[in-house]
């Protein structure tokens, strides 16, 4: 227990006193986030969480007592922009501490200045598997976010239970923030060392949705399909699987949708057109996975409050649901944590501008965060905790948590309507051979580019239908194996050895 330490309030007022000396100045905030309130951790979503929690801690009349807070919020956009404006910042005044930013090339080249400029970095996005090895250049990064890397245990803790072999990632890549290209290469890194047979493939977009049915094609290989891309695509996929037979119990399928989830499994699958029967009878093979929101009553008052700051700013919410975000969720956290920490080292005499120093006392803690307990793990990671929705009412088409996983010790809590039937693979041939295999395994290619691209060998396929044009990308093991597995994503950005 000695990592809990609860955020009391009066009660460690008299256990000890805080040496104010050090925390006379203000403690500077550069908060690096987008401006466009298209995304849902923009600045007009954030601020109202961060400024509740800096009157929380204004007011609190105990550990936290005399912690003043000067906090600049500037666009960080989702790219570039955000180093050049942490540069310019800089110039006039060195921030104490930098919250954001979430995007993740926006992150990457802030978090190995800011390290190398010994200022600590929270955030609650940066959450690719890249960030997790802090040697790289992200020594002062802590993430209060669950990270895909996390999210990719519960899915890896899912197969060693039922004992699934193969898995098929199917994920859209937009080529420029890449959300689900960065989760499914966290799923990519936590399964490929355990399983029998691993295939991704990338989505690309260009004009329309792809051929679902050559999509499923390759779907027939393998034991259990994970999917990230938009619900139109999920939806077609799902209808497609369903059509040929694959949704009755002999494959399993997941969603993983983690920000977005409350509205995601009821009625996702309706739209209002002729489909919607055979959509709903897919979904009910369709498992969604997402992050397990704890709400004490605490939360739900932040929330309102959080929620009727920005609507009285006249920002329009891009979300439908009663609570904020994950993302606002842990900003407000972040600014809790970072006080905790610099209250301690400034106790044990440290400065505030020893960056490396608070980093470190972020790091392997537990505390009670506005929504709940957060832990935060030895590597400066937030131990996350994810739900796996199913459809439990198959006249209604709705969707329930059937079961919870816990990051901090990895155990399994499993739900009212929770059936080990649906994760059972029906008997069936198994076309998964015990070598890995490699090649195309569709024959309706049409044009077939085998090359190296990105440093990597990987086999293309160029599907040209009609008006569609879907570019898939499979990755080959064999030949990874061969060549050593390293190879990086983009030059200056986040390592990756995923594709
Ligand atoms: C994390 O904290 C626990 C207990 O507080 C301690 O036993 C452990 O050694 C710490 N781990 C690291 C890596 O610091
Ligand atoms: C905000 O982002 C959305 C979606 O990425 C984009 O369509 C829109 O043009 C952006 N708005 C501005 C003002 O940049
Ligand atoms: C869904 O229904 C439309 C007609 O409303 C049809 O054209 C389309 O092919 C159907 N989509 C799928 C994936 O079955
Ligand atoms: C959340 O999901 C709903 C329904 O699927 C969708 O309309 C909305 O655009 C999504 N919001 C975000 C921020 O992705
Ligand atoms: C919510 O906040 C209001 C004032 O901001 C306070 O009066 C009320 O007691 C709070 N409710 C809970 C459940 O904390
Ligand atoms: C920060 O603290 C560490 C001890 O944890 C010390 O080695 C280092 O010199 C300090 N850095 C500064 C800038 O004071
Ligand atoms: C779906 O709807 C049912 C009934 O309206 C409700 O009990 C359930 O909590 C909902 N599930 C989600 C994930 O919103
Ligand atoms: C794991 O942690 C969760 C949440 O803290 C707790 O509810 C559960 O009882 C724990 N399970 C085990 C086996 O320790």
């Amino acid at each position: 227990m000695a990592g809990v330490r609860p955020l009391c309030l009066s009660l460690c007022f008299v256990s000890f006193t805080v040496s104010t000396s050090a925390l006379a100045e203000d403690i500077d905030v550069l908060v690096l986030l987008p401006k466009n309130t298209s995304y849902i951790f923009s600045i007009a979503a954030v601020r109202p969480a961060l400024e509740y929690a800096r009157e929380r801690i204004v007011s609190d009349t105990g550990l936290l007592s005399g912690l003043r807070f000067r906090v600049h919020y500037e666009d960080s956009g989702c790219g570039d922009r955000a180093l050049f404006t942490l540069v310019d910042r800089v110039f006039t005044q060195k921030p104490d501490l930098i919250l954001g930013p979430v995007c993740e090339y926006a992150a990457s080249d802030v978090v190995r200045v800011a390290s190398h400029w010994d200022i600590p970095v929270v955030s609650s996005g940066a959450l690719a598997a890249g960030f997790a090895r802090r040697d790289r250049g992200y020594t002062h990064l802590t993430r209060i976010g669950p990270s895909y890397l996390k999210m990719a245990q519960s899915i890896s803790a899912l197969f060693h239970y039922f004992g699934w072999q193969s898995a098929l990632l199917l994920y859209e890549d937009d080529r420029e923030e890449r959300n689900c290209y960065f989760t499914m290469e966290a799923v990519h890194s936590a399964l490929e060392p355990e399983l029998l047979s691993i295939e991704a493939l990338s989505l690309y977009l260009e004009e329309r949705r792809p051929d679902t049915e050559d999509i499923v094609r390759l779907v027939a290989d393998s034991e259990v399909v994970i999917m990230c891309a938009g619900g139109d695509i999920v939806r077609d996929i799902m209808l497609a699987a369903h059509h040929w037979k694959l949704t009755n119990g002999n494959y399993i399928y997941f969603n993983i949708e983690l920000f977005n989830a409350s509205s995601y499994g009821n009625g996702s699958w309706r739209r209002g057109d002729q489909n919607d029967t055979d959509a709903k009878q897919a979904y009910a093979a369709l498992n969604t996975l997402t992050l397990l929101r704890s709400v004490k009553p605490e939360f739900q008052n932040f929330s309102v409050e959080v929620k009727r700051s920005v609507q009285k700013a006249g920002v329009p919410d891009p979300e439908s649901g009663d609570n904020v975000n994950m993302f606002v969720e842990g900003f407000h956290d972040a600014l809790l944590l970072y006080s905790l920490a610099l209250q301690e080292a400034v106790k044990n005499g440290f400065s505030k501008k020893n960056g490396s120093q608070i980093t470190q006392l972020m790091w392997n803690r537990t505390f009670e965060g506005i929504a709940g307990q957060v832990s935060i793990d030895a590597n400066g990671d937030r131990n996350g905790d994810f739900s796996v929705m199913a459809m439990t009412d198959l006249e209604a088409g709705t969707y329930k948590a059937i079961f919870n996983y816990f990051g901090i010790n990895g155990s399994f809590q499993v739900l009212p309507g929770f059936n080990i039937d649906r994760f059972t693979l029906k008997e069936r041939d198994r076309p998964v051979s015990t070598e890995k295999s490699c090649g195309l395994g569709v024959s309706t290619a049409m044009g077939i580019i085998l090359g190296a691209i990105l440093g990597t060998m990987l086999v293309t396929a160029l599907y040209f239908f009609r008006k569609y044009k879907i570019i898939i990308e499979r990755r080959c093991q064999q030949e990874d194996y061969e060549k050593g597995k390293h190879h990086q994503l983009y030059e200056d950005s986040i390592k990756s050895d995923f594709l």
